[in-house]
């Protein structure tokens, strides 16, 4: 949930740019036919998360902390990594892929660091033990680095980052994830979506929140545009002969996303770059499963022995002062003459803040129709009480 300080910093950056934040927010993640869908109190998507997986035999504590994750990726607007993600997860536990009652437990540990076996845990189990670790750490000695072994599909790297940041420290955290990634010039996958975070706290609950896939867009958005039934842009995924793609179902079966940059003309092998940085603090780290040994996405035939890493960094070991220069340097590019006046510019962090003010001035989140009927499938499959709505309507 945000603070009081922070709503009250993402209200008066709305009063003046709400018209055009919304622009950015809808073509990020709202389908057209998501006016017409009911709205989602956040409590009731949470519960519903949760007895889908107690249902599967989750313990409570456990389910929660899954919920927590997903719940806060769709009130941040960030609809791929939310419930979209809820039916894999089930899948993973009813397979017995996923061990949804395990503990990490450490391996090894030094004042600052610690290696971890997440003992085929739950993303967000194995997750949340890690950062809390790296925090501890961080606390005492200034730094702490942990790298984890045996876990599972971790949601929103963002939500480990900002753990730290809630105890005003410079958090990262990077996961490996199912080959999707098309090294440069390469036809086939043979890296992950391999996401990486920064979160910097700066004045006043100002902050800066750097929450990306190294490919273009993390695949999530390409199943979002199939749910939605519309087209991927140029420059997202390549077809099998290692061409772009607009077909969102073409580019899904096909599985090779383009790094960051798209094509090696628009310097996409610095996304390549950065898949290989994050595979390394990861996989090759922390002995887990890498690259191209990882198992098929969706597949539940075997565990998907991830490797994450989590850092948490106390600025006050460096130059004091840390949080003011953060917010000043904020404030100079959020002041900056946007190219377009209607888009102002923006920084890391801001779209996903903004949209949980809409969240929040709507009432609840908005799913789109065909995330609507997966639920209710769910819940029938899964025997559970269906998603709830609101009734009233809002034309936010
Ligand atoms: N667990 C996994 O295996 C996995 C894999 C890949 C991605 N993911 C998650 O998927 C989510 C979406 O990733 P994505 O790369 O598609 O995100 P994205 O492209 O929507 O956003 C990436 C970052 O850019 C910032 N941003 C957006 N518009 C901006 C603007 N105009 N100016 C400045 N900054 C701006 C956002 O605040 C965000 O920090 C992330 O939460 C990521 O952690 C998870």
């Amino acid at each position: 949930m945000p603070t009081e300080t922070t709503t009250i910093l993402v209200n008066q950056f709305l009063s003046v740019h709400f018209d055009s934040v919304q622009r950015v927010l809808n073509t990020r993640t709202m389908s057209t036919d998501a006016a017409e869908t009911p709205l989602t109190s956040v409590k009731e998507a949470r519960r519903f998360m949760i007895d889908c997986l107690k249902a599967v035999d989750t313990p409570t504590e456990h389910a929660e902390a899954m919920a927590d994750l997903l719940v806060e990726a769709d009130y941040r607007g960030i609809f791929s990594h939310g419930m979209n993600r809820l039916g894999m997860y089930v899948n993973d536990v009813k397979a017995g892929a996923c061990d949804a009652k395990a503990v990490p437990k450490i391996l090894q540990e030094t004042p600052a660091t610690a290696w971890v076996d997440g003992q085929n845990g739950l993303g967000a189990v194995v997750g949340n033990f890690c950062m809390s670790l790296a925090i501890e750490k961080a606390k005492n000695v200034g730094v702490g680095w942990v790298c984890a072994k045996g876990s599972n599909h971790y949601g929103i790297a963002g939500m480990y980052s900002m753990m730290a940041l809630e105890r005003g420290l410079l958090g990262m955290s990077f996961t490996n994830t199912s080959p999707f990634m098309s090294p440069t010039r390469s036809k086939k996958a043979a890296l992950g979506t391999n996401p990486l975070t920064l979160a910097a706290p700066g004045e006043n609950g100002e902050s800066f929140i750097l929450d990306m896939a190294t490919t273009t867009v993390a695949v999530g958005k390409i199943e979002m545009q199939k749910r939605k039934d519309e087209p991927i842009p140029h420059g997202w995924a390549q077809d099998s002969e290692g061409e772009s793609t607009t077909d969102a179902f073409e580019a899904y079966d096909v599985g090779c996303l383009m790094p960051l940059g798209g094509r090696e003309i628009t310097s996409g092998y610095k996304g390549y770059g950065l898949g290989m940085l994050v595979e390394i603090f990861c996989g090759i780290l922390s002995g887990s499963l890498y690259g191209p040994y990882i198992r098929k996405w969706g597949s539940t035939a075997d565990v998907a022995n991830l490797g994450q890493c989590f850092i948490a960094i106390d600025p006050k070991c460096f130059a004091p002062g840390f949080e003011c220069r953060m917010s000043d340097l904020m404030n100079y590019l959020h002041n900056m003459e946007p190219a377009d006046p209607s888009k102002p510019v923006l920084v890391a962090g801001d779209p996903e803040k903004a949209y949980k003010v809409l969240v929040d001035k709507a009432g609840g989140i908005r799913y789109i129709k065909n995330q609507l009927d997966t639920c209710l499938q769910l819940a029938k499959e899964l025997n559970v009480v269906p998603l709830q709505h609101l009734q009233h309507t809002c034309d936010c």
